[in-house]
C-alpha cells in the first residue's frame, strides 16, 4: 500500500467529513464593527470573492488597498467604491503567478508605513489543464501556495514591528482533493497524470500547511493567521477552461452555488470582528471553526515541504 495511504487513512473519521457537510449548509456570522481608516489589502479583488469582500470592507469605512493583474478592471472597480462608499481605494498590479511580480508585490507592503490591519490572500484559479508560468512552475502551486508564502514572508519583519494584524488564506474544502498529501518530489506535476481539481486541491493543501508555520512566528507578536472555504458561491471562475467547462459550470454548478456576498461577510467578520481576534492556526468554513483533515494536520509534511520550498525559492533567486 502507498505509504501516504498507509499514514493518512487510519486517521480519517466520518465525523470530519460529517461536519464538513454540516458547515455547507451554514449562513456566515455577521460583523457590524466598522473598520474606519484601517488598511485591508486584498489579492484578486477584481471579481467574485475578492470583489465582493473589497466592497464590503469599503462600505466599513476601510481603506483598501487590492493586488490586480488587470489594470481596467483595477480602475473600474477603484472608481465604482470611492464613488459608491467615498472609500480611499487604491491597487497595485501584479501577476501572482510571476515570481518578480509577486516579490515586487511583496517589497511594496513591506515598505508601507501603516500596519496592514487584514491581508487577504484571494487571488486564485481553476484550471483543467496543467499550465506553466513564465518561471517554469505549474500555475496552480505559484498562485495558490507559492505567492502566499513568498508575501506572507517577506512581510514577517513588518509585522513582527507593527504588532498588529490579521492574515486570511482563501483557501477551499478542495484541499481535501488532495486526500493522501503532497507529493513533495512532484509539486509541479511533471512525473503524474494531471487532474485540474487534484492540482488545485494540493496548491490549496500546500497554503494551509503554511499557515501552521506563519501562525507560530508571528502568535508572539499578536498577529494572527487563519485560513477559510468561503462557501460555493457564483463567480468568474473556470473562466479560463474550455467551453465544455464553462458550459458545466453556468448550467450544473452556478444553479447550485451562492452569491459571493456570503464570502464577503465571513471574510469581513474574520478580519474585523473582535469575537474571533485572537483565534489562530485555524480553518474556517465560511465563519465555522472546523477541524481539518489529515494530510492537512501534517506538521512534519509541513515542515517537509517549507524546506523544499525555500530551496527551490533559492534555486530561483527569490529571497522571500
Ligand atoms: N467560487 C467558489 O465557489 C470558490 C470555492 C472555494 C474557494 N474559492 C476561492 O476563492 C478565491 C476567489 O475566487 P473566485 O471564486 O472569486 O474566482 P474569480 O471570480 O475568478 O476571482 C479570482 C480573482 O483572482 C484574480 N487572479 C487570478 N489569477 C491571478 C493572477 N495570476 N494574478 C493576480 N490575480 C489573479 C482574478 O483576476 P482577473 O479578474 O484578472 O482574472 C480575480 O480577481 C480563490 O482563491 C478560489 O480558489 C472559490
Amino acid at each position: 500500500m502507498n505509504p501516504a495511504i498507509r499514514r493518512y487513512w487510519p486517521q480519517y473519521t466520518w465525523s470530519n467529513v460529517l461536519a464538513m457537510a454540516k458547515n455547507m449548509k451554514s449562513q456566515p456570522k455577521r460583523c457590524a464593527e466598522p473598520f474606519q481608516g484601517r488598511l485591508v489589502v486584498i489579492t484578486g479583488a477584481t471579481s467574485g470573492v475578492g470583489f465582493h469582500t473589497a466592497r464590503k470592507y469599503a462600505s466599513m469605512g476601510a481603506r483598501v488597498l487590492m493586488i490586480n493583474r488587470n489594470e481596467d478592471k483595477s480602475e473600474r472597480v477603484r472608481k465604482e467604491l470611492s464613488d459608491e462608499f467615498g472609500a480611499s481605494v487604491d491597487y497595485i498590479i501584479a501577476d501572482l503567478a510571476v515570481l518578480a511580480d509577486i516579490q515586487r508585490a511583496g517589497r511594496y507592503l513591506a515598505d508601507l508605513q501603516a500596519p496592514i490591519d487584514a491581508l487577504i490572500h484571494n487571488a486564485g484559479l481553476h484550471l483543467t489543464t496543467r499550465s506553466e508560468t513564465i518561471d517554469g512552475l505549474e500555475v496552480n502551486f505559484v498562485l495558490h501556495y507559492l505567492s502566499t508564502f513568498i508575501i506572507t514572508s517577506m512581510l514577517l519583519d513588518k509585522y513582527r514591528r507593527d504588532g498588529t494584524g490579521r492574515i486570511l488564506f482563501v483557501g477551499s474544502e478542495a484541499y481535501r482533493f488532495a486526500a493522501w498529501g503532497l507529493d513533495l518530489d512532484d509539486l509541479q506535476w511533471e512525473r503524474r497524470r494531471y487532474a485540474g481539481i487534484k492540482a488545485y486541491g494540493a496548491g490549496k493543501l500546500a497554503q494551509l500547511l503554511s499557515m501552521h508555520r506563519f501562525a507560530a512566528e508571528l502568535a508572539p507578536h499578536g498577529v494572527t493567521v487563519n485560513a477559510m472555504h468561503p462557501g460555493m458561491v457564483r463567480t468568474e471562475t473556470g473562466k479560463d477552461n474550455g467551453r465544455l467547462y464553462r458550459w458545466y459550470k453556468r448550467n450544473l454548478i452556478d444553479g447550485r452555488s451562492m452569491s459571493p456576498e456570503v464570502s464577503a461577510e465571513a471574510l469581513y467578520y474574520l478580519g474585523a470582528s473582535s469575537e474571533p481576534a485572537r483565534t489562530s492556526d485555524t480553518f474556517f468554513h465560511l465563519t465555522t471553526e472546523e477541524e481539518l483533515a489529515p494530510p492537512a494536520r501534517d506538521l512534519a509534511a509541513a515542515e517537509a515541504l517549507w524546506a523544499r520550498t525555500v530551496e527551490l525559492l533559492r534555486r530561483k533567486g527569490v529571497t522571500a
